[in-house]
């Protein structure tokens, strides 16, 4: 069944991947984004890599619940994918307050719009942090739970929130989908991980060393329990991450006998790598060694996070099928094409009027209404 779906934080790095990948499985999608920590040039790259398709952008705060049932009401959304919030481990931890009010206020707006305006159908994008240091490698969704720090905690809190709004709601169902680590860029090169500031992330990091906007990277200790010393991970390929997303909300949307009313899943590989062999990875993608010092740890990290992944193919049918090299080569492809128009001096050319989230734009006929490309320009 091809759905209408709202996509919450779309204009974000996963919210935007998912949206290219639900386009081109054959849904429409509704972007609300209040853009605070992503930009409208992604957004209007969409449809330029998805083609004509039926998306449609609402500049809006998830938190404005009344905002949130008016869109759900007007595109009368079959389901929700709910990935706006802050997601910044070390800023949860200096500033918690912030990531309780945020992210839990904005989950529990989404959740009374859904409630208010019948949608019964929710993706939640969760997070592998849930698990804090699992004793249980490759870790299942029945491991036990123990956040440590503010962030993921914000996304159990949200978890429970779901567990008991599921049970009160007749007929609602939800999949929150636990991530390992999203890294990588749509082939394209059009869109990707673009951090404000200081990249927290591995990925980002290195990418940006690779370009010469950082000397070299930190690599945050060599002396845990792994095969080089270096912290492992279960990185996993955003483009498989945003097709998992899909069979989800196929799997909610389907007419299938799973009746759970809240499942959680581990999007990941189920293979691990060190930071030593990523970096050795992007410096074979880019053609050059990447700069790099060992230093101490970072505080809170784990030596290893590890996905079992095999619930999210016995449910949807779902599994990765992208590998480090190509995960390394997407994503220094579309750094060098951000430094090139750095380096050019040239922004993408806004191809969309800004939008100011008011009722008139929820028709389409807004320059918003990215459904015909009429509309850019
Ligand atoms: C990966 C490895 C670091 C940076 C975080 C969040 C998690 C999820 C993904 C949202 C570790 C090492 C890193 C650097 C380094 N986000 N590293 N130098 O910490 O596994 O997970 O992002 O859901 O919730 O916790 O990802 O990329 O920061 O670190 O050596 O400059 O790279 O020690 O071993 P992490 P990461």
């Amino acid at each position: 069944m091809k759905g209408r779906i709202l996509t919450t934080g779309g204009a974000g790095y996963i919210g935007s991947h998912t949206t290219v990948e639900l386009l081109k499985a054959g849904h429409s999608v509704i972007i609300l984004d209040n853009f605070e920590n992503s930009d409208r040039d992604r957004v209007a790259r969409i449809p330029l890599i998805a083609g004509a398709a039926d998306v449609r952008l609402v500049e809006g705060d998830v938190r404005d619940a009344h905002l949130v049932a008016d869109v759900l009401k007007r595109h009368e959304i079959d389901a929700v994918m709910h990935f706006a919030g802050k997601k910044a481990v070390s800023e949860s931890v200096a500033d918690p307050l912030l990531y309780y009010h945020d992210n839990i206020t904005g989950a529990v707006s989404v959740l009374s719009a859904m409630r208010d305006a019948g949608c019964k159908k929710l993706i939640f994008s969760s997070s592998a942090t849930v698990y804090g240091d699992p004793d249980m490698l490759p870790t299942r969704e029945t491991a036990p739970t123990s956040a440590s720090n503010p962030y993921g905690r914000t996304k159990l809190i949200i978890e429970d929130i779901i567990d008991d709004t599921a049970v009160s709601l007749n007929g609602f169902q939800a999949i929150s989908l636990r991530y390992f680590n999203p890294v990588g860029a749509h082939s394209s090169g059009l869109i990707g991980e673009c951090p404000r500031g200081l990249p927290n992330n591995l990925f980002p990091y290195i990418a940006q060393a690779a370009a010469g906007v950082r000397d070299y990277v930190h690599i945050h200790g060599n002396d845990y329990e792994t095969s080089d010393g270096t912290g492992s991970r279960d990185y996993i390929h955003i483009v498989d991450l945003a097709r998992g997303h899909v069979a989800a909300v196929e799997h909610l949307l389907s007419t299938s006998t799973d009746h759970a009313p809240h499942r959680k899943v581990n999007l990941g590989t189920g293979q691990g790598h060190t930071v030593l062999e990523v970096l050795h990875a992007f410096s074979r993608a880019c053609g050059f060694q990447v700069p790099y010092r060992i230093g101490p740890r970072r505080p809170g990290d784990v030596a290893t996070s590890l996905a079992d992944p095999s619930l999210a193919l016995a449910l949807f049918d779902w599994k990765p099928q992208f590998d480090l090299e190509k995960m390394c080569w997407d994503h220094w492809n579309f750094q060098k094409r951000e430094l090139d128009k750095l380096n050019s001096g040239m922004r993408m050319p806004h191809l969309m009027h800004d939008v100011v989230a008011d009722h008139a734009t929820l028709n389409g006929t807004h320059p918003s209404a990215l459904g015909n490309r009429d509309a850019l320009n």
